[in-house]
C-alpha cells in the first residue's frame, strides 16, 4: 500500500511528552465572544426567539424539521404521548434512515460528492462518493439478503475503524435489519454477551485492524466469542490486516469472496420501513448487571441526528466534517454515519492513534483534506496537548472553522489549549451534552453563542432541561442537583431490548410523578442560565469518555476462578477523566501477590477489553455492604479519596 501522507520531515516521536505550556488559569466567568464572521452567516441567528418557540409548540418545531427530509408516506401524527413513557414520533410515516442519508443525494449533484474520506493507520487513503457508496452498501445488503438476513433482525458488527464499518451499518438500515455494533476495542466477554442478548445469527468483523504501529486480532476475539454463542450461523470477515486467521467452512466467509459473487448485486431496493421501526441496537452500560441494548428508530432518530448536526455545527454544504470518535459509539453512530450524511457532507474517518507515528498525525490530516469542522473528546485533547504546541505549529490549521468536544466534561485548561492551539483563537468549541440514550446532542452551545470553558451551554431546541432535587424542585442557581429532561424528543431512545421494564425504572422512575426523563448526571445552572455538567451520579465509570459500569467491571473479576468477590470504582485521573481502581476479596486458601494482582488486571483486559484494565487493583478481607448486601461503593471512594464516608448506619463490613 502506497503511503500518501508520510512527512518526512517529521522528527522522532519523542519517548516522553514535552511539557505543555500551561496555560494561565481560567475564571470559570471567563466568557469568549465568536468571531463575527461565524455569526454573520450562521444558520441559526437567534436561539433564544427560536428556543421559545419549539417550547411553545414543539410538535410544529420537529414537523418543520422533518420536512427537510425525505418520506415515503408522511406521518399522521407527529408526537404520540398515549403510552406514556414509550412515546411515539412521526406515526404512521414511512421511511428507511438509507433513503435521507444516501438514496436522496443520487439524485442531487451531492451524488458525486465525496461522502467519506477514509485513512487508515499505516496511510493508506480510501474514498467514497455518495454514488459509490451507494453501489457499496446495496452490495453488502444483497449479501445479507443472500445469507437470509430479514427485516428486524439483529445483526452484530465487530469492526476497526475502517469504511466496512459504516458500510455494514447502511446496509443493515437498508434491508430493514437492526444493526448492533460492539466496539472494536472490547473483548471477548464483552462481545459474547452482547451477541447472546441480540440473539444474533450474523457477524461481521474483520480479520484486525491497525493500532499505534501495531495489529489487533479481532478475529480470534470474534472466534472465542462465538464458541459461547450458539446462535451466531454465519460470519463474515473483512481482510484488513492479512494476519492469519481461524476459518470455520461452514459459517465463515471472507467478506471479499462475497463481494465477487453475482450475489453481491450493486443495485438494491431500499426497504421501506415504518418510522418507529427499530434501526439500531447500542449497548451501553448501566447502574446493574449486563449492558442495556438501547433501541433506536429510523424516523424520529434521522431527523433529530440530521437538525442537531446542521444547527450545532452550523454545516455548510462544502464541509469536511471529521468526527473523531469511534463508530462503535453513539457518537459514531449519529455524528459520523447518520446525522452527517443525511445532510449531504463529507466526512473523515481515521483507523488509528492520534498520536502515531507522530503526535501530529492528526493536524497533519486536518491540512491535507482541508477539515473545516473537528469533533472529539476532553481525553483526546489532554492526550495531545501533553506533546506541547509545537507539533500543530508544523501545519496550517486556517481550514478548521469549528471545534467540538463530547464524552466527559471538558476541563479550562484543555478547553482553553483547543481553543488557542488548534483552533487559534478564531474557531468557537461546541461542547455537546448527550448521552447513548438521548440519540443526538441535548445541551449544547450555537455558534454564535458566547462561550463559557468548561459548560454545555443551553438546552436544544425543544429539550426541557432542568436541575432538581430528589422531590423536583429546581435547585438555585450555581447549586448542584440532578439532571432531568421535561418532555419527550424525537431522538430518544425508544426501550431497552427485551426489557422494557428495566427502561422504565432505570430513566422514568425517580420522575415518575412528574413524567421526566432522568439523566443519571449531576448539574448545575449558572445565573445566566448556562449549564455545567458534573458527571454520573450512578455506578457508571467514564474512562477516557468510554462509558463502562461497575458491574461489568466486577462481573469480569469475579469470573476469574481464584476470585471471590469484587467492588470497582472511579477515581478522577489527569489524562482520562477518571480511573478504574478496584477492590479484590480472593477465595479461600488463595494468597494475595503482586503478581497475581498482575493477572487478574490483565484478566479483566482480556474478557472486556484494553479500556477496562484497572488501574489499582487492591485485596481486602472485607468490603463494605448495606445490610442487604449491596457493596457501597460511594464508601469505598469516599476512603479512596480520604474524604468524609457520610452516613454509615446501614454499613456492615462482610
Ligand atoms: O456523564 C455524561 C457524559 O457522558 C455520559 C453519556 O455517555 P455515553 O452514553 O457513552 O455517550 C457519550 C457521548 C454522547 C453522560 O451521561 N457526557 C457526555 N457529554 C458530555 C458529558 N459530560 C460532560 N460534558 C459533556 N459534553
Amino acid at each position: 500500500m502506497s503511503n500518501p501522507v508520510g512527512d518526512p520531515k517529521t522528527p522522532k516521536t519523542p519517548e516522553t511528552p514535552e511539557t505543555p505550556e500551561t496555560p494561565k488559569k481560567l475564571r470559570r466567568t471567563d466568557v469568549f465572544h465568536p468571531p463575527s464572521s461565524i455569526v454573520d452567516q450562521a444558520n441559526v441567528k437567534d436561539y433564544e426567539t427560536l428556543y421559545a418557540r419549539s417550547i411553545a409548540d414543539r410538535e410544529g418545531f420537529w414537523a418543520e424539521e422533518a420536512q427537510r427530509l425525505s418520506w415515503y408516506e408522511p406521518w399522521t401524527k407527529v408526537l404520540d404521548a398515549s403510552h406514556r413513557p414509550f412515546f411515539k414520533w412521526f406515526t404512521g410515516a414511512k421511511t428507511n434512515i438509507v433513503l435521507n442519508a444516501i438514496d436522496r443525494h443520487l439524485k442531487t449533484p451531492n451524488r458525486n460528492k465525496l461522502a467519506i474520506i477514509w485513512e487508515g493507520e499505516p496511510g493508506d487513503l480510501r474514498t467514497f462518493s455518495y454514488h459509490a457508496l451507494n453501489r457499496e452498501v446495496s452490495k453488502v445488503a444483497n449479501v445479507l439478503k443472500a445469507m437470509g438476513a430479514r427485516r428486524g433482525e439483529i445483526v452484530t458488527i465487530y469492526m476497526p475503524q475502517i469504511p466496512e464499518l459504516v458500510i455494514s451499518m447502511l446496509a443493515c438500515a437498508k434491508i430493514g435489519a437492526v444493526h448492533s455494533v460492539v466496539y472494536g476495542g472490547f473483548s471477548v466477554e464483552a462481545l459474547a454477551d452482547r451477541i447472546q442478548d441480540a440473539k444474533s445469527r450474523i457477524l461481521l468483523t474483520a480479520d484486525g485492524g491497525f493500532r499505534r504501529g501495531a495489529s489487533t486480532s479481532l478475529k480470534e476475539i470474534a472466534n472465542a466469542a462465538m464458541a459461547r454463542s450458539p446462535s451466531i450461523e454465519v460470519c463474515i470477515t473483512v481482510r484488513r490486516t492479512g494476519t492469519e486467521c481461524f476459518m470455520e467452512s461452514d459459517r465463515d466467509f471472507w467478506w471479499h469472496d462475497l463481494m465477487a459473487m453475482p450475489i453481491a448485486s450493486p443495485r438494491c431496493e431500499t426497504e421501506v420501513m415504518d418510522a418507529e421501526d427499530p434501526l439500531f441496537i447500542l449497548y451501553t452500560s448501566g447502574t446493574t448487571g449486563k449492558p442495556k441494548g438501547l433501541v433506536h428508530t429510523h424516523g424520529g432518530y434521522s431527523v433529530y441526528t440530521a437538525t442537531t448536526h446542521r444547527m450545532v455545527f452550523d454545516i455548510k454544504p462544502d464541509d469536511r466534517w471529521w468526527c473523531a470518535a469511534d463508530p462503535g459509539w453513539i457518537t459514531g453512530h449519529s455524528y459520523i454515519a447518520y446525522g452527517p450524511l443525511i445532510n449531504g457532507t463529507t466526512i473523515m474517518m481515521y483507523e488509528g492513534a492520534p498520536n502515531h507515528p507522530y503526535p501530529n498525525r492528526w493536524w497533519q490530516m486536518i491540512e491535507k483534506y482541508g477539515v473545516n469542522i473537528l469533533y472529539t473528546s476532553p481525553t483526546a485533547i489532554r492526550g495531545l496537548m501533553r506533546f506541547g504546541n509545537s507539533w500543530s505549529a508544523k501545519h496550517d490549521l486556517s481550514c478548521l472553522r469549528l471545534l467540538g468536544s463530547v464524552g466527559e466534561p471538558i476541563n479550562p485548561e484543555a478547553w482553553r489549549w483547543y481553543h488557542e492551539v488548534i483552533g487559534q483563537g478564531r474557531c468557537p468549541i461546541m461542547d455537546t451534552w448527550w448521552q447513548t440514550e438521548t440519540g443526538g446532542f441535548m445541551i449544547s452551545p450555537l455558534p454564535i453563542m458566547p462561550l463559557r470553558p468548561g459548560s454545555a451551554a443551553k438546552p436544544f431546541f425543544s429539550i426541557e432541561a432542568a436541575v432538581v432535587d430528589d422531590s423536583g424542585r429546581d435547585v438555585a442557581p450555581g447549586e448542584e442537583g440532578k439532571l432531568v429532561i421535561k418532555a419527550p424528543w424525537p431522538g430518544m431512545a425508544r426501550t431497552i431490548h427485551g426489557d422494557p421494564d428495566r427502561y422504565v425504572e432505570t430513566y422514568w422512575k425517580d420522575y415518575g410523578a412528574q413524567g421526566w426523563y432522568k439523566a443519571g448526571d449531576s448539574a448545575r445552572i449558572d445565573e445566566d442560565g448556562y449549564f455545567w455538567i458534573i458527571g454520573r451520579i450512578d455506578d457508571v465509570i467514564k474512562v477516557s469518555g468510554y462509558r463502562l459500569g461497575t458491574a461489568e467491571i466486577e462481573s469480569a473479576l469475579v469470573s476469574h476462578p481464584r476470585v471471590a468477590e469484587a467492588a470497582a470504582i472511579g477515581l478522577p485521573h489527569e489524562l482520562k477523566g477518571n480511573a478504574i481502581h478496584t477492590f479484590v476479596i480472593l477465595r479461600h486458601g488463595e494468597e494475595p501477590s503482586p503478581e497475581l494482582a498482575s493477572v487478574l488486571k490483565d484478566h479483566v483486559s482480556h474478557e472486556m477489553g484494553p479500556i477496562a484494565r484497572p488501574e489499582s487493583l487492591t485485596f481486602v478481607d472485607a468490603l463494605p455492604k448495606t445490610r442487604s448486601g449491596k457493596i457501597m461503593r460511594r464508601v469505598l471512594k469516599a476512603r479512596a479519596l480520604g474524604q468524609d464516608t457520610g452516613d454509615l448506619s446501614t454499613l456492615e463490613e462482610s
